[in-house]
């Protein structure tokens, strides 16, 4: 079982948990690298200036599987959209690889809670819109949103519009388009918050089928401990003002899936250290 270290002796800048035995590498799989990386918001309106995330040294390995957890505004968000490229760091760098991320790129799907789906278009063409890059011909890019479809369950409704379909599996539609183009990171902010219970724990599911099968190295946010711990291999705990990683928590020896005492000794470590005092 892992031990949280003591609030504010940060694991900022600690060595991820190694990854030997790990079954999940491939090519197409890559490392996420935080070096000194630090996002600052300017506010013109009021001038205040927000510290959304300190300087943060993390690496995700390749084919891994973190959460970021933590309350509101602790900048889970903010580190992931730094990832995505959709957020400008004030300093440092992140590199996916060998490569500098400089702003959005194929290399990264992003799945949200709100599922973006194009609402003119069917499942089948929104998952073909993520394929466009690779000068596919049409027959081939339509086999291929096909089985993405396939691969999320939803065979059959290939030719339904968004309205036509469920929160779920406008979700699954979501995951298909994000998966299709092979992505080596796969970057969650909440993805499962706005579906009702059931249909979250069968997302939930699917998601570690899909990430059992392919090499992707997915960063999951959630504010929901129970959510972590059924999902990831490394928890990484995050704290508001300024925001920033607080504890790193490496799940892959722990008894945590099959020991109910042991799942439930850290999920009280966790609620201590996210509700201190
Ligand atoms: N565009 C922005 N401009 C100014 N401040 C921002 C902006 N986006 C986020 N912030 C601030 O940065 C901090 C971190 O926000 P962030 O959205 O990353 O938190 P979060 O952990 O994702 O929260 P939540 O769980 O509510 O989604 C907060 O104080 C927030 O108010
Ligand atoms: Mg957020």
């Amino acid at each position: 079982m892992s031990e949280l270290p003591a609030p504010e002796t940060a694991v900022q800048g600690s060595s991820p948990p190694g990854t030997p035995g790990h079954d999940l590498t491939s090519t197409t799989s890559e490392a996420i690298c935080l070096e000194k990386a630090a996002v600052t918001y300017h506010s013109s309106r009021t001038g205040d200036v927000t510290t959304a995330l300190a300087e943060t040294d993390v690496t995700f390995e390749a084919g891994s599987f973190t959460a970021l957890l933590g309350p509101t505004g602790c900048g889970k968000t903010t580190l992931l959209n730094a990832v995505a490229g959709f957020v400008e760091l004030s300093s440092g760098q992140i590199r996916i690889g060998q490569r500098r991320v400089v702003g959005p790129g194929p290399d990264r799907a992003v799945v949200l809670q709100q599922y973006a789906l194009m609402p003119w278009m069917t499942a089948s063409a929104n998952v073909e819109m993520a394929l466009e890059r690779f000068h596919l011909h049409r027959s081939e890019r339509a086999e291929r949103a096909r089985r993405a479809l396939e691969s999320v369950g939803l065979k059959d409704a290939a030719r339904k519009y968004p309205a036509e379909m469920s929160g779920g599996m406008q979700q699954r539609v979501a995951l298909a388009r994000a998966m299709a183009a092979e992505p080596s990171a796969l970057l969650m902010d909440e993805p499962f918050g706005a579906l009702d219970a059931i249909t979250r724990i069968a997302m939930q599911r699917l998601l570690m089928t899909l990430w059992e099968h392919t090499s992707t190295t997915v960063v999951f946010v959630t504010h929901d401990v129970n959510e972590a711990l059924d999902l990831a291999e490394r928890i990484l705990l995050m704290a508001p003002g300024p925001g920033r990683i607080v504890a790193d928590l490496d799940l892959r020896s722990t008894s945590i899936r099959s020991d109910a005492v042991e799942r439930d000794k850290l999920y009280q470590q966790i609620l201590g250290y996210l509700l201190p005092g």
